[in-house]
Parts: structure tokens; C-alpha cells; sequence
């Protein structure tokens, strides 16, 4: 759905989005095992270079740098890019909260304990909402910015391209604009990570995503 600016300014204004850790591995755990368990990428390639489109607060952003290093890479880059400035704003500041998924998906991943912290008390409801602080030599790795992916194509490619639950939202410019501009922020031989499969042509699901 294409918006006017004045309604993208009330939308985007409040709303960051909702956004958790691990949140591409834990849909799909087999995309962990091809890109870090197998070593496919890191085998393939000197570095990796992640982009996370609509990465909100960042914890998707952070999810891939701790499975880097979690998984033996050196030399590796994760970035994420919003819309929403305020989003931007507190992923810089690895302002991170656990939501749903809760404490353990760290364990689940085998991410090493030193690589994050969780401060504050467990609380009873189903969102969990404690801080998690990323290690400064891991959140060396990430960078963030805001950029709208339906109005402009990214000014660089990756090896992995993660854009899951942002495209079926309201947007400024035209859904396909949106759709081409994921697929020429990945390199030739890299991957898409996405829920909205249906939204891309059948050549580059075949070609890109994961299965
Ligand atoms: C529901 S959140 C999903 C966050 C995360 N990718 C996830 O799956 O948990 C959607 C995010 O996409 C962002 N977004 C929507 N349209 C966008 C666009 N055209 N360019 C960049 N970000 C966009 C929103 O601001 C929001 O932070």
C-alpha cells in the first residue's frame, strides 16, 4: 500500500517496529546451518558482509554478528537499515531488549556467554523486556542507518541480504521498487533471507533464497 507523507510521517513517527533476537534462525534454524555451521559463506569468501533491511531496533543486526563470532569468523561486517530514524537511534546505542524470545536463545545458538550481557530482573509476563548489552568488539562490527529501501536502492551489495515482516508494510514508493531494490543489495552469488517469498519473481527465489 503506497502512503502519503503526511500519513508515512504519523505512521513511522511512533511506531519502531517489533523486533527480537535471533529472529531469522529461530523461524528457520536450517538457514543457520547453511550460512555458519557448514561454513558455506565463510569458506566461499574472505569476509561477509550482512544487511538486515527494516532491522528496527537492531537485534537482528547484533543476531548475526554473535553468530559470526560464534561461528569462527574474522573478518565479517553486519548492518541494518530502517526507515524509522527513532529505530535507528536506539540499534546505535545497542539499546537491545529481549522480547518473546526470551533469555535462552542465546544458549540455543551456542553463543558464548561473554559476547552479551542481560541485566535486570526476570519479569512475569510473556515479553521479557530486560536490556541486553552486545560486547564492544562485537558491536564494532555493526552499523546502522536509516535509509527507505521502497524510494532508493542501498549504495552497496552484500553477501547476505535478511528483509523479513518490512515489505508488506505501508510504504512511500511502489512494492516492486521496495522488492528490486532487496534484490540488487545482494551479490551474484549471495543470499536472500525473507519471509515474503511470494513478493519476489520465481527466478530469484530460485536463485537466492535459501531452502
Ligand atoms: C515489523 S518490523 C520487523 C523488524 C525485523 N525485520 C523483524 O523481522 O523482526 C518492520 C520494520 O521495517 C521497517 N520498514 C518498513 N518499510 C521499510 C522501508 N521501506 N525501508 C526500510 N525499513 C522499512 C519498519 O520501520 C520496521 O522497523
Amino acid at each position: 500500500m503506497i502512503i502519503s507523507e503526511e500519513k508515512f510521517t504519523h505512521l513511522y513517527g511512533e511506531r519502531s517496529g517489533t523486533t527480537c533476537f535471533m529472529r531469522s534462525f529461530s523461524d528457520s534454524p536450517h538457514q543457520a546451518e547453511v550460512l555458519f555451521r557448514l561454513d558455506r559463506l565463510g569458506k566461499r569468501l574472505g569476509g561477509l558482509a550482512v544487511m538486515v533491511i527494516g532491522c528496527s531496533t537492531g537485534q537482528e543486526v547484533y543476531s548475526y554478528a554473535l553468530m559470526c563470532e560464534a561461528n569462527g569468523f574474522k573478518d565479517y561486517t553486519t548492518e541494518g537499515c530502517d526507515v524509522n530514524s527513532t529505530a535507528i537511534t536506539c540499534a546505535h546505542k545497542g539499546a537491545c531488549h529481549l522480547n518473546w524470545e526470551g533469555p535462552d536463545v542465546f544458549d540455543t545458538f551456542a553463543i558464548p556467554k561473554e559476547l552479551y550481557r542481560i541485566e535486570g530482573k526476570a519479569p512475569d509476563e510473556s515479553r521479557d523486556f530486560r536490556k541486553v548489552t552486545i560486547a564492544d568488539h562485537v558491536r564494532a562490527h555493526t552499523q546502522f542507518f536509516q535509509h527507505d529501501i521502497s524510494l532508493e536502492p542501498l549504495p552497496k551489495t552484500y553477501d547476505v541480504v535478511a528483509c523479513n515482516n518490512t515489505l508488506p508494510q505501508p510504504q512511500r514508493g511502489e512494492r516492486d521498487a521496495a522488492v528490486q531494490n532487496v534484490v540488487s543489495a545482494v551479490k551474484p552469488e549471495g543470499f536472500i533471507i525473507s519471509n515474503h517469498g511470494y513478493l519476489f519473481p520465481k527466478y530469484i527465489v530460485q536463485k537466492h533464497f535459501l531452502r
